[in-house]
């Protein structure tokens, strides 16, 4: 482990409880997030992206077993530190926007609530000044207008775009070193697509984090990320430079992935994946 690894999955299998036996979802999965580095993860639907990413924030459930490895945050083994540990670190050391965000948020509370109550809990020294000027703060950081009124507002007051960016908010009010966002783009029209990519690309301009990036679409993670890892069937098949595995698929399944999309040529990619 090299000073700058954020996180280290060593080779780590799990598996999902399938009647009276166990399934495998991921098997012997190794890879780092380094200090700053926005990682992709591609895979079709059903590859494991999300188990994955679940297990970076050390998540538990009856129905999942860690078969083997395991998931180092800062040098700190999530499955074997004690769980309050592990459930200070989600929220506040790490970021995480569920696939679907926007529709996720608690829809009973106000937009101030939740970000008040996620503030206050992990940054108890904060002054509830400090905590309001801190909420408002994030909300304009995503691109959400007028946000005094915003945090007066509830959930379904916003557009799905605008609660997807509020989900980005939450993820970031605490400032974490890990941002892990599952699949922020998909089922979204390609402008607010864009915008959101857009986004993602400020706030890792604007703050010193790493992100680890979900996506089913090769495209979006072209625009985005620095190295790319490719999943296939619970394995890691391919990882390295976004670029090449990008323009040098080296695994068939990734070439596959590649002609599966929508057809651009050489040069747009290019210039896509030099405007990162
Ligand atoms: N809670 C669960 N219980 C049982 N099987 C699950 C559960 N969640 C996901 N799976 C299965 O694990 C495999 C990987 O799912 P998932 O991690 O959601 O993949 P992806 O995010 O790449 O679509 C799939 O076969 C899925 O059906
Ligand atoms: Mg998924």
């Amino acid at each position: 482990m090299t000073a700058t690894d954020l996180v280290r999955v060593e080779r780590l299998s799990a598996d999902y409880r399938d009647g009276a036996g166990w399934r495998p979802v991921l098997r012997d999965v190794s890879l780092t997030i380094r200090a700053g580095e926005v990682l992709g993860l591609a895979g079709e639907s059903g590859s494991g992206k999300s188990t994955l990413a679940a297990l970076l924030l050390g998540e538990t459930m009856p129905e999942r077993r860690i078969r083997a490895g395991h998931v180092r945050f800062g040098g700190i083994d999530l499955f074997a530190a004690p769980r309050d540990t592990v459930q200070a670190l989600r929220g506040r050391r790490i970021g995480f926007v569920p696939q679907n965000g926007g529709a996720s948020l608690t829809p009973t509370m106000r937009i101030g609530g939740l970000l008040r109550s996620l503030l206050r809990h992990h940054r108890p020294e904060l002054s509830s000044r400090d905590v309001g000027v801190r909420a408002e703060r994030v909300l304009a950081e995503v691109g959400i207008p007028d946000p005094p009124a915003a945090l007066r507002r509830f959930p379904h007051q916003f557009s799905g775009g605008q609660q997807q960016r509020i989900a980005l908010a939450l993820a970031l009010a605490c400032e974490p070193d890990l941002l892990v966002l599952d699949e922020p783009t998909t089922g979204q029209d390609a402008v607010i697509r864009q915008a959101m990519l857009a986004l993602l690309r400020a706030i890792r301009r604007e703050r010193h984090l790493s992100i680890l990036f979900v996506t089913h679409d090769l495209a979006t993670l072209a625009q985005l990320c620095d190295r790319a890892a490719v999943m296939y069937q619970g394995e890691i098949v391919e990882t390295g430079p976004a670029p090449d595995v990008i323009e040098r698929p080296s695994h068939t399944y990734t070439r596959k992935l590649m002609a599966a999309l929508p057809r651009m040529d050489d040069a747009a990619l290019a210039d896509r994946v030099a405007a990162q």
